[in-house]
């Protein structure tokens, strides 16, 4: 198939920087969003998200003329659905995006028009939910237009190189289908493009995420158990990791983001009698802000007035989002607990946390702490000079939860390092 212009709606972390790749590969792309700020910052070439490199991207395509935005999709050769799908208070897939996100495109679609949904959905929802959508413009799928669904596997911070690198699934509802979506995303794509059927490629993009879910959480549980025996467990991985068939992964404050602490749900959800592991997986990870509290509590007391500075609220290092992070969660479990919090995130330094004080430089963050807790790995936090921070705080008191500093240097600097899943001393 020929494409001249595509429809992409959804134009957050994953839809606009494929966007404005296929309009730097020289497609007329559309890209509707029905958020107005997030359309107004774009009409002004201004990107509302962080991603390396993107608004140079962005803005090269709205320079070029190959990139516009609308409110609404509009006629096209394709459309690409990469709209949210989170989940609501009982851990149940929220499809309602995805649903008004096909509704859209219903008075546009046209025959011989692909749609590919690209949103993690649960298994069947490109079949039992996306096609009888489509379907009520009065065309088939798979006979006059193509459907297909490709799971995006890019990795925030590495999106741009990812999304032209990375091995891409397109799951079709018919071969044509699948074909079809070779077609469109050969335009850029240089990693393989592995042809499937619809629900199978749904499955892929889940099994991906459950299977590193579970696989942190056994890390996240020997943290535990380290702690109990007097093990450091980073020491215990290091030694295991060097069995020629085992790579345990990190143990860290939790799982967060909005991916692999959400897609196992949809299995649970979709099948629970069949999912005893993924379910225990994810408590196990969803637990994990309250394992950093016992050793927060071991260390101070009772936390009522102590002042703990939190470095980190993304889920992820040198990321801006903080989407279902558990090191909010630690946030929220120590205000609960009476500290007075101050949280430095430098992706996101206003962010809102009910009953912390958000601050904009480090040294607010430490000046007046009686322990200082390292949540996230950012660079500028991994790379901090103790010697540095024992002039801008008089704590001598610091937790890292994700091994991002050296024992060694902190101890040589005057500091007290607790680590997670270190027990020994
Ligand atoms: N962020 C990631 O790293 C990542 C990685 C792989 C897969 N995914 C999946 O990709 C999908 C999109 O995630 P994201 O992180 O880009 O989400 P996002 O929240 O950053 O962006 C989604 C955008 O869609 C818009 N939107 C919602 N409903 C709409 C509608 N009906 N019409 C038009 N626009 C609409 C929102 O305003 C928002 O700007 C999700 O299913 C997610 O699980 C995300």
């Amino acid at each position: 198939m020929n494409f001249k212009h595509i429809c992409i709606i959804g134009l957050g972390y994953i839809g606009l920087p494929t966007a404005s790749t296929f309009a730097k590969y020289g497609i007329r792309v559309t890209g509707v969003d029905n958020n107005s700020e997030v359309l107004e910052a774009l009409k002004h070439g201004k990107v509302h998200i962080y991603e390396p490199g993107l608004s140079e991207v962005v803005g090269a395509a709205i320079e070029s003329g190959n990139l516009c935005v609308a409110a609404a999709p509009v006629e096209a050769d394709a459309f690409i659905i990469a709209v949210p799908t989170p989940f609501y208070g009982e851990k149940k897939a929220d499809l309602s995006f995805v649903r008004s996100a096909a509704e859209s495109i219903v008075p546009v679609l046209r025959e011989g028009n692909l749609v590919v949904l690209e949103s993690t959905s649960p298994p069947l929802t490109t079949e039992e939910i996306v096609r009888p959508i489509l379907e009520k413009s009065g065309l088939k799928a798979g006979i006059d237009f193509k459907l297909a669904y490709s799971p995006e596997r890019v990795l925030p911070g590495q999106i741009l190189r990812e999304l032209i690198e990375n091995a891409r699934v397109i799951g079709g509802v018919d071969r044509s289908s699948a074909e079809a979506g070779r077609d469109l995303y050969g335009i850029f794509v240089k990693g393989d493009i592995l042809l499937t059927d619809a629900t199978t490629s749904e499955m892929v993009k889940l099994m991906e995420n459950t299977y590193r879910d579970v696989n942190i959480a056994i890390a996240n549980e020997f943290s535990r158990l380290a702690d109990r025996f007097g093990v450091d467990v980073w020491e215990a991985i290091r030694i295991a990791n060097r069995h020629p068939r085992v790579k345990i992964l990190n143990p860290g404050p939790g799982v967060g983001g909005h991916c692999i602490s959400v897609d196992p749900w949809f299995f649970v959800e979709a099948a629970p009698d069949l999912t005893p592991l993924i379910f225990n997986a994810r408590k196990v990870n969803d637990s994990q802000p309250e394992f950093v509290m016992k050793i927060i509590e071991r260390a101070l007391g009772a936390l009522t007035g102590k002042h703990i500075a939190v470095l980190g609220l993304a889920y992820k290092p040198d990321v801006d989002d903080l989407r279902e992070s558990p090191a909010i969660d630690v946030a929220k479990l120590l205000v609960k607990d009476g500290a007075v919090v101050s949280a430095y995130e430098p992706f996101k330094p206003d962010f809102i946390v009910a009953g912390v004080k958000m601050v904009h430089s480090l040294e607010e963050a430490v000046s007046q702490a009686d322990l200082v807790v390292l949540l996230v790995g950012h660079s500028q936090f991994k790379s901090l000079d103790p010697k540095r921070m024992a002039t801008i705080t008089s704590t001598r008191l610091v937790l890292d939860t994700v091994n991002g500093w050296d024992n060694q240097a902190w101890q040589e600097a005057g500091f007290k390092v607790i680590k997670l899943g270190k027990g020994k001393m």
